[in-house]
């Protein structure tokens, strides 16, 4: 019998670790979880995990030193075009956007040309304001975005909108959405045939949890 394990990465922590962790579960993966680990493997399937940082992932899978992972589309848009992207996973729904501060008289995105703004996805809005023939001042940044209008940093920013909290209570208001966004399951460019083969048994299990989530 093949000794052949399926590497997977998922969000070490945040938004996306707890469902990752869920739909492997509802998949029957039982995963050993020493919460410290950063890479644990599975008892009843062939497949180990690897906790990492979103914007780590995208290179992970670039350089196949691991063969999928569940991510966000948008880490994808912003920095893993090249990666394969599988089934939409139905969680951590999100949306782009580009938000300003509440007292700004927003009428159209014009308004925004030549502005500063904050952001951790710069290439996702550079693409965005390119195809509406406009330019800005990219501030980029980490974490923290929406603190950026506040300290005089930035006249607007570009950031995960999930229920609209953070905006809320920084005084901003969203006035575009770029992308919306939900965990997909990504594939290494790289990944073997014979970890693909363990993959697609791990595909036809996410696909029934699906089904049975709807
Ligand atoms: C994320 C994101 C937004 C917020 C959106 O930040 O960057 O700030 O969540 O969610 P909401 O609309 O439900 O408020 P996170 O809390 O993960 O921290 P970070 O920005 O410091 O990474
Ligand atoms: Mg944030």
């Amino acid at each position: 019998m093949s000794t052949e394990k399926l590497r997977i990465a998922i969000q070490k922590s945040g938004r996306l670790n707890e469902d990752s962790l869920k739909i492997l579960k509802d998949a029957g993966v039982s995963i050993d979880n020493g919460k410290e680990q950063l890479k644990a493997s599975a008892r009843n399937f062939p497949l180990e995990v690897m906790y990492l940082r979103n914007g780590d992932i995208p290179q992970y899978l670039r350089d196949g030193v691991v063969d999928a992972a569940i991510i966000g589309e948008n880490v994808l848009v912003e920095k893993g075009k090249d990666i394969i992207r599988g089934e939409k996973l139905g969680f951590s729904k999100c949306r782009v956007s580009l938000a300003v501060p509440k007292s700004m008289k927003y009428k159209g995105l014009k308004d925004l040309d030549g502005k500063k703004i904050a952001t951790s996805y710069p290439n996702t809005v550079n693409q965005f304001l390119k195809e509406k023939g406009l330019t800005a001042d990219l501030h980029i940044i980490n974490g923290s975005v929406e603190i950026a209008p506040n300290i005089g940093l930035a006249d607007g920013i570009c950031d995960i909108v999930s229920s609209g909290s953070t905006l809320f209570k920084n005084n901003l208001k969203e006035v575009e959405v770029m992308l919306k966004s939900e965990a997909v399951l990504a594939i290494s460019p790289k990944i073997s045939e014979e970890r693909k083969a363990i993959l697609e048994k791990l595909q036809f299990r996410f696909k029934s949890v699906l089904n049975a989530r709807t």
